[in-house]
């Protein structure tokens, strides 16, 4: 089945493209483009497949959102009502989450260079730290004893997987910047065991984004419910949970082909369950940390087309008032992805366009080749799946505002993030 658009969208015989009922042209007059939309069926969708999914197959489970994928307080109070946690990278994103809607003890905060005033921000708040490196060990042990409180923490250890979309390698990954190098779990294990200010949770990994192969995530079940019976047998201590990180992909393109939440639930909480009774381990609580795969194909992006300049006989490009600045994938890492012409969903591809942003980059470019009917000034572009890694990866350049975010259901809109201003831009200036 395509999950290429969002749940609600839908097209008349006449009209314009729908979401959740409300014209998209309607929406791009409404509120300007470039555009932030989010539909909250598809966002109530995605989470609930995880939610439910893990319900049948093992309860004893959280699912936290890695917010930098998109991160907001209304969105994440919309997560607080899916039942999600959020995890965060940063002061900026803990402080975003601490302010939300969503619990305390369901915001977990990760990152290889935590400073001082971020750890302790998350010490007071009683937040699970997910421990980089040996250093920022000792950097939380100091704080806790400082603030007379228990840290809790999670070691995160090298994944020794990597993982591509189409293939992975079992051993990669020691060179990774993040984690802890598991040849020094066992003497860090004991370590903590003696410091009263530490209160180890369990053990996390990742091992890497938009992976579309099971086999990975259930190698990495089998590696990580060995590290924790090590643990069990070495130090004497039975791990109460394992974070086993992110990284479903999504469908961006008719090319791909990504496995369901539910399929990926199933199969990878059947390897956990076996590996547990197998090395004779309690089941510890799982916790998985999607970013792309709850928001990613609950988002588009409306563009308005202002100019089509044909060079004849090489391409016709469509230049949008957006771009890399709103959605630097493309240009980044080649990413693709599917667009439409909102006003004209009944008319024929027939065309072949190259979309340009505005921004004063030659390479900025959203998309090549891109069949459609033929597009006008005025038209309204949307671009799909564009909820995880765009408006969390939006940039100033060119002194652009950035766009405003919507949410869309059952006919209602509103407004997540309003749209900068030019005034909002000069705020930290001083002359
Ligand atoms: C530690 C960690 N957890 C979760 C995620 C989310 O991954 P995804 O958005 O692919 O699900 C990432 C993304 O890089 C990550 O680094």
């Amino acid at each position: 089945m395509s999950t290429l658009y969002p749940v609600s969208l839908t097209t008349s015989p006449e009209g314009p493209m729908c979401l959740a009922d409300i014209p998209l042209p309607k929406l791009a007059a409404k509120y300007g483009t470039p555009l932030y939309v989010m539909d909250r069926e598809t966002l109530a969708k995605n989470c609930r497949d995880y939610t439910q999914a893990l319900a049948k197959f093992y309860p004893n489970s959280l699912v936290v959102f890695a917010g930098k994928a998109n991160l907001n307080l209304g969105l994440l109070n919309i997560l607080a009502q899916e039942h999600l946690g959020v995890d965060v990278v940063s002061g900026g994103e803990l402080f975003t989450a601490l302010r939300s809607k969503i619990p305390a003890q369901h915001v977990l905060f990760h990152g290889n260079n935590k400073s001082s005033s971020e750890l302790e921000m998350a010490i007071r708040h009683g937040i699970r730290i997910m421990v980089d490196h040996e250093e920022e060990l000792v950097q939380i042990l100091g704080l806790a004893k400082t603030l007379e409180k228990t840290a809790q923490i999670m070691l995160r250890l090298k994944p020794e997987i990597e993982a591509h979309t189409h293939d992975y390698i079992k051993t990669g990954h020691i060179d990774s910047k993040f984690g802890l190098d598991k040849r020094d779990l066992i003497r860090l294990v004991n370590w903590i065991k003696s410091e009263p200010s530490l209160h180890l949770k369990g053990l996390h990994s990742h091992i890497g984004s938009q992976i579309f192969d099971l086999e990975p995530f259930e190698d990495l079940a089998q590696i990580m419910t060995q590290h924790m019976a090590t643990v069990k047998a070495e130090c004497e201590i039975e791990l109460e949970e394992l974070n086993l990180g992110g990284g479903i992909g999504i469908q961006y393109t008719t090319q791909d082909d990504p496995p369901s939440i539910g399929l990926y639930i199933e199969k990878l909480t059947t390897k956990l369950k076996a590996c547990c009774a197998e090395l004779g381990i309690a089941q510890p609580r799982l916790i998985l940390e999607p970013g792309r795969s709850i928001v990613g194909t609950a988002g588009v992006t409306l563009y308005s087309v202002g100019a089509v300049k044909s060079i004849p006989g090489i391409k016709d490009y469509v230049f949008v008032d957006g771009g890399m600045a709103d959605n630097p994938r493309p240009m980044m890492y080649q990413a693709q992805y599917t667009f439409s012409v909102a006003d004209k969903p009944h008319e024929t591809p027939s065309r072949i366009y190259t979309i340009a942003g505005k921004y004063c980059e030659s390479g900025d470019i959203l998309a090549k080749d891109v069949k459609l009917p033929e597009v006008n000034v005025g038209d309204t572009l949307v671009v799909f799946d564009t909820g995880a890694y765009n408006y969390s990866m939006a940039s100033h350049y060119n002194r652009s505002a950035k766009p405003a975010m919507i949410v869309v259901e059952n006919g209602q809109d509103r407004v997540l993030v309003r749209r900068e201003t030019y005034e909002d831009l000069l705020r930290y200036d001083e002359e």
